[in-house]
Formats: structure tokens, sequence, C-alpha cells
């Protein structure tokens, strides 16, 4: 058994590895700080086989490159690659996680957008997760938008470095949420028990509630706010809550059989008095409620 590594190695060389050696000679600049990649931990582990060692985990046999003084038809170059291809040889490795269970159809990966658009294998600006730039410049390289909403009076202060997009997304795709039935996810992560990825932090809004707000239960946080920013407290979609409750609780009557709609407000609530326009005056507990069905204590 004590040869079997070797035998296999020598076996495999005909068939084109070298090893890592070899390419130190005329590749200084990336061999030399490779020590530091996490990926050398597999250069130095000899019991894995050559497919998994070193650079050629990535770079493919090298062994003609080598032979040919450097051909570059003769070795896997990331620069002539199309995106499937480099998706493909970095899942080789990293497909098991469940953070990239959705890699290949996320938007990301559907629009061309493929690891090392956002991964440094030898240039890191980031030893975390080798990314080519720090997250928040990565991300509004091509989402410059973004940017200017998180500018907004109100927002969650992501430009000032408190968090980062990776706290709500998942770069790499996500699963089907489990709200709003029928959005899509737009790479927005999921929490504990593929719960909407807020509650990660606003636990008090977790629940379960005796009482649910069905808004917030089953359509999510984003029908009555804006996440990223808004020119409105609260980061709220509309300038107060009177026109934001209005948008469901205004009497329409419900299609189907057996829906009888969303409630409107009762007859007590006097729409021209201004106090009765500030609804969660009253109706405290908007998130859900344990002591009461209207939300009011
Ligand atoms: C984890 C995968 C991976 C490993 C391991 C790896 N590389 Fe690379 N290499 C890449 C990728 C991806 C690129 C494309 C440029 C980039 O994104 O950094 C690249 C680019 C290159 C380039 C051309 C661009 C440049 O920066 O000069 C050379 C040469 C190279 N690698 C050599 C090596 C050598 C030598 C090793 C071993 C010490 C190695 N690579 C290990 C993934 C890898
Ligand atoms: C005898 C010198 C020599 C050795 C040894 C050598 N290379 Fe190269 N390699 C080159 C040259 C020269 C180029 C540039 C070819 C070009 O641009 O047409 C190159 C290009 C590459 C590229 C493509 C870079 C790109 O533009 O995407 C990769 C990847 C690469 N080498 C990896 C390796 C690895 C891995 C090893 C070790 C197994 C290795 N090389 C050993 C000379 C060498
Ligand atoms: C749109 C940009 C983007 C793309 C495309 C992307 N990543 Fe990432 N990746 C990130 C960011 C940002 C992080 C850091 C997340 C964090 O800090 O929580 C990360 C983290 C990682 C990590 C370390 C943490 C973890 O989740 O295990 C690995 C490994 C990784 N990515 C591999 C890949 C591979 C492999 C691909 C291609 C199949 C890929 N990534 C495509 C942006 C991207
Ligand atoms: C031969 C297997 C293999 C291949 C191919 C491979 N990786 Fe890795 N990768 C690893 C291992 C092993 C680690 C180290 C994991 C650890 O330390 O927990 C790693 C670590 C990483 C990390 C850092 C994770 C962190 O927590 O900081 C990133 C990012 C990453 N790889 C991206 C890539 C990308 C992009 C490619 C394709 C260009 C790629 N990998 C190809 C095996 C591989
Ligand atoms: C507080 C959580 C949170 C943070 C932090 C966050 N996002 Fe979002 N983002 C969301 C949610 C939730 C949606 C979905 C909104 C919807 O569908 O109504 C979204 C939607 C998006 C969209 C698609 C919709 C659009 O406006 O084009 C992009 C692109 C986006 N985010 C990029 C980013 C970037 C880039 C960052 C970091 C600079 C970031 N997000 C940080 C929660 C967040
Ligand atoms: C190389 C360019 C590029 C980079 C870097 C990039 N994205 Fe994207 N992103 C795209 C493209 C292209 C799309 C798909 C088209 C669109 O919706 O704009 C997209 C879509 C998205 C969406 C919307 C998905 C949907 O369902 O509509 C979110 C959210 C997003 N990206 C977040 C991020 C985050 C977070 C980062 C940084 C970790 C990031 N992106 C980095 C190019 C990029
Ligand atoms: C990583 C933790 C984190 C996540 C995830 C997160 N938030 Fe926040 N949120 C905060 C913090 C911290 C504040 C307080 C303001 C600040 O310091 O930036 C805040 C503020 C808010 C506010 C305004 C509160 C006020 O008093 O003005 C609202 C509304 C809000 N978040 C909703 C959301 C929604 C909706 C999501 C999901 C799309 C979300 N948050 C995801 C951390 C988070
Ligand atoms: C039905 C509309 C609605 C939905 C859905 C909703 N909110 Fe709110 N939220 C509000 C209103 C209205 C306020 C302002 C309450 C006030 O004026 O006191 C608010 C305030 C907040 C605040 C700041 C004040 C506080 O209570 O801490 C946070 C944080 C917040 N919401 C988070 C969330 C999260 C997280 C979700 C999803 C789980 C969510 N909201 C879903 C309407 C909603
Ligand atoms: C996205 C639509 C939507 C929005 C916006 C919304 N609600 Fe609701 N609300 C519902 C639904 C659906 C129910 C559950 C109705 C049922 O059980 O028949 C409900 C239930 C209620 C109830 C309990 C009614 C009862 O008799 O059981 C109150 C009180 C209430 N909402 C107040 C508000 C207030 C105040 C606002 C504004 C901050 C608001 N809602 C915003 C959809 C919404
Ligand atoms: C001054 C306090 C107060 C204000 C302000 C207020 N409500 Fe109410 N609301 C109540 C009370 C008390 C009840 C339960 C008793 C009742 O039905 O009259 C209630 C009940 C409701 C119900 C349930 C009706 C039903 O038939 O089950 C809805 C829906 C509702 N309110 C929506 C709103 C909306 C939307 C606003 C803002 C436009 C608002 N309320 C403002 C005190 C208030």
């Amino acid at each position: 058994m004590f040869f079997w590594p070797r035998l296999l190695a020598a076996a495999d060389s005909k068939i084109g590895f070298v090893g890592s050696q070899p390419c130190r000679t005329c590749h200084p600049n990336v061999t030399s700080t490779f020590f530091r990649n996490p990926h050398h931990k597999s250069t130095v582990n000899e019991s894995l086989a050559p497919e998994k060692q070193g650079c050629e985990s990535c770079h493919g046999p090298a062994k003609e490159h080598v032979e040919g003084r450097g051909d570059k038809s003769k070795i896997f170059a990331f620069s002539v690659k199309n995106p499937r291809q480099i998706v493909d040889r970095c899942l080789t490795c990293h497909s098991e996680t469940l953070s990239r269970a959705n890699i290949r159809r996320s938007e990301h990966t559907r629009a061309d957008v493929v690891c090392t658009n956002c991964h440094s294998i030898h240039k890191p600006a980031t030893p975390k997760a080798l990314l080519a730039s720090k997250q928040v410049d990565l991300c509004y390289q091509c989402h410059p938008n973004v940017r200017a909403q998180f500018s907004m009076p109100f927002k969650h202060r992501v430009n000032e470095g408190f968090m980062t997009c990776s706290d709500c997304h998942n770069p790499h795709g996500t699963n089907a949420p489990t709200w709003r039935a029928a959005g899509r996810p737009r790479m927005v992560d999921q929490g504990l028990n593929n719960e909407q990825t807020c509650l990660k932090c606003h636990t008090d809004k977790r629940g379960p509630f005796v009482f649910e707000h069905a808004a917030t239960r089953v359509d999510g946080c984003e029908t009555c706010h804006i996440p990223h920013g808004s020119a409105n407290a609260r980061l709220l979609k509309r300038p107060t809550a009177f026109p934001l409750c209005l948008e469901c609780h205004n009497g329409t009557p419900g299609f189907g059989r057996t829906t009888e709609g969303i409630p409107a407000q009762s007859s007590s609530h006097n729409m021209a008095d201004p106090r009765y326009q500030n609804c969660t005056s009253c109706h405290v507990r908007i998130h859900g409620s344990n002591s009461s069905g209207k939300f009011l204590r």
C-alpha cells in the first residue's frame, strides 16, 4: 500500500503532470507569493492525486506546456477560456458547500459573471475569500446605481463600512424563497430555516407571533421597506404609514369564492381626522403581536 501514491504519480506523469516545481523558473512572480494562498495547502500535500495538486489542480497537466517552453495552447489558460469552462473548473472542488448550491442558475452565472470576475487567485485584494477588490467596490463596479441607494437619507450603513452586500445577498445564487411565493429571490440570502435574511439581525421581528401580520410573514419585509435606502424614515416605501397601509387595507373585495379580501379599517376610524392617519400610533405591533389580533399592543 505504501507504494501506491508514488506508483500513481509515476503513471500520471506519463499523461502529463509535472508538479509545481518547474513553474518557478519561468513564473517567479506567481510562485513566490503562492505560499500565502489557501490553495497552497494542496501543493504540499503529496498524498493527493496529481490533478488535485498545486498549480496543475487549476491549470491542468503542464508537461507539454513546459516542454514547449511556455506554449500557451498547451495549458488551461483562464484568459482564453469561456465563462462556462471557468465555472466548471473551479467547481471541480468548490461544488460541495451549500453557499454555492445554486450557482449554475444564479443571475450572475446566467449573465456570464463568473468566479474570476470576482475572485483573483494570484492578485487578491482581500486575504479573506481572495476577492479581486474590496467587496463593496467590487459590487459597485457593475452595480453603480446601488451606491446612490446607500447614500439616501435613511439607509443601511454599507458605504460607511458597518455592513456589506453579502450580509443580505449571496452572490453565488440562492434558493427559492419561502416567503413572497411568486417573487424572484434577487439573490437575497436566506437566514436560518430558509427565513428572510433580515431576521438574522432584526431578531425581534422573527416571531412566531400568536397573531401574525400576513403582510410581514407572507409578503416579506420588502413589501413595506426599501432595503438599501430610502428618502423616508424607517426605510419605508411611502412617506408615511397611511398610504402604505391603504395599499392593501382599502376595502377592495377579494376574488374567488372564499376570500373576503383584506379587511378595511372599521367604521370607528375617521379618516378625515389626522389622528387616525397615523396608523402605527395605535397599531404599534405592526410586525406581529402576541396579545392583540389587531396589533394594538
Ligand atoms: C485555484 C486555482 C489556481 C491555482 C491553484 C493556480 N492558478 Fe494560476 N491562475 C488561476 C486563474 C483563475 C488565473 C487567471 C487570472 C486571475 O484571475 O488571477 C490564473 C492565471 C495564471 C497565470 C497568468 C496570469 C498571471 O498573473 O501571470 C499564470 C502564469 C499562472 N496562473 C500560473 C500559476 C502557477 C505557476 C501556479 C502554481 C504556483 C498557479 N497558477 C496556481 C488559477 C489558479
Ligand atoms: C520554460 C518556461 C516556462 C515554464 C517552465 C512554465 N511556463 Fe507557463 N508560460 C510560459 C510563457 C513564456 C508563457 C506565456 C505564453 C504566451 O503568452 O503566449 C506561459 C503562460 C502560462 C499560462 C497562461 C497565462 C495566460 O495568459 O493566461 C499559464 C496558466 C501557465 N503558463 C502556467 C504554468 C504552470 C502551472 C507551469 C508549471 C507547471 C508553467 N506555466 C511552467 C513559460 C513557462
Ligand atoms: C459576483 C461575484 C462573485 C462570483 C461570480 C463568485 N463569487 Fe465567490 N465570493 C464572492 C464574495 C463577495 C465572497 C465573500 C462572501 C463573504 O465575505 O461572506 C465570496 C466567497 C467565496 C468563497 C469563500 C466563502 C465560501 O462561501 O465558502 C469561495 C470558496 C468562493 N467564493 C468560490 C467561488 C467560486 C468557485 C465561484 C465560481 C463558481 C465564485 N466564488 C463566484 C463573490 C463572488
Ligand atoms: C483542486 C481543488 C480546487 C480547485 C480546482 C479550486 N479550489 Fe479554491 N480552494 C480549494 C481548497 C482546498 C481551498 C482551501 C479551503 C480551506 O482552507 O478551507 C480553497 C480556497 C478557496 C478560496 C478561499 C476561501 C476562503 O475562505 O478564504 C476561494 C475564494 C477559492 N478557493 C476560489 C476558487 C476559484 C475561483 C477557483 C477556480 C479558479 C478555485 N478556487 C479552484 C480547492 C480548490
Ligand atoms: C439590508 C440588506 C441588503 C443589503 C446590505 C444589500 N442589499 Fe441589495 N437587495 C436587498 C433586497 C431585499 C433586495 C430585493 C428587493 C426587492 O426585490 O424588492 C435587493 C436587491 C438588489 C438588487 C436588484 C434590484 C436592483 O435594485 O437592481 C441589486 C443589484 C442589489 N440588491 C445589489 C446590492 C449591492 C451591490 C449591495 C452592496 C453594496 C447590496 N445590494 C446590499 C437587500 C440588501
Ligand atoms: C462583473 C460585473 C458584476 C459584478 C462584479 C457583480 N455583479 Fe451583480 N450582476 C451583474 C449582472 C450582469 C447581473 C444580471 C443583470 C442585472 O440584473 O443587472 C447582476 C445581478 C445582480 C443582482 C440581481 C439579481 C436579480 O435577481 O435581479 C444582485 C442582487 C447582484 N447582482 C448583487 C451583486 C453583489 C452583492 C455583488 C458583489 C459581491 C455583485 N453583484 C457583483 C454583474 C455583476
Ligand atoms: C447585518 C445586519 C442587518 C441585516 C441583515 C439587516 N439589517 Fe436592517 N438594520 C441593521 C442595523 C444595524 C440598523 C440600524 C441603522 C444603522 O446603524 O445603520 C438597521 C436599520 C433598519 C431599519 C430602520 C430602523 C430605524 O429605526 O430607522 C429598517 C426598517 C431595517 N433595518 C429593515 C431591514 C430589512 C427589511 C432587512 C432585510 C432586507 C434588513 N433590515 C437587514 C442591521 C441589519
Ligand atoms: C406591513 C408593512 C410592513 C412590513 C411587511 C414590515 N414592516 Fe417594518 N415597519 C413598518 C412600519 C410602518 C414601520 C414604522 C413603525 C413606526 O412608525 O413606529 C416599521 C418599522 C421597522 C423597523 C424600525 C422600528 C422597529 O420596530 O424596530 C424595523 C427595524 C423594521 N420595521 C424591520 C422590518 C423587518 C425586518 C421586516 C420583515 C420581517 C419588516 N419590517 C416588515 C411596516 C412594515
Ligand atoms: C401587502 C398588504 C398589506 C399591507 C401593506 C398592510 N397589511 Fe395589514 N393585513 C394584510 C393582510 C393580508 C392581513 C390579514 C387579513 C386576514 O387575516 O383576513 C392584514 C391584517 C391586518 C390587521 C388585522 C385585521 C384583522 O381583523 O385581523 C390589522 C389591524 C392590519 N393588518 C393593519 C395594518 C396597518 C396599520 C398597516 C400599515 C402599517 C398594514 N396593515 C399594512 C395585508 C397588508
Ligand atoms: C386611534 C387609534 C387607531 C388608529 C390611528 C388606527 N387604528 Fe385601526 N384600529 C384601531 C382599533 C382600536 C381597532 C380595533 C377595534 C375596531 O375595529 O374598531 C382597529 C382595527 C383596525 C383594523 C381591523 C378592522 C376589522 O374589521 O377587523 C384594520 C384593518 C385597521 N384598524 C387598519 C388601520 C389603518 C390602515 C390605519 C391608518 C389609516 C388605522 N387602522 C389607524 C385603532 C386605530
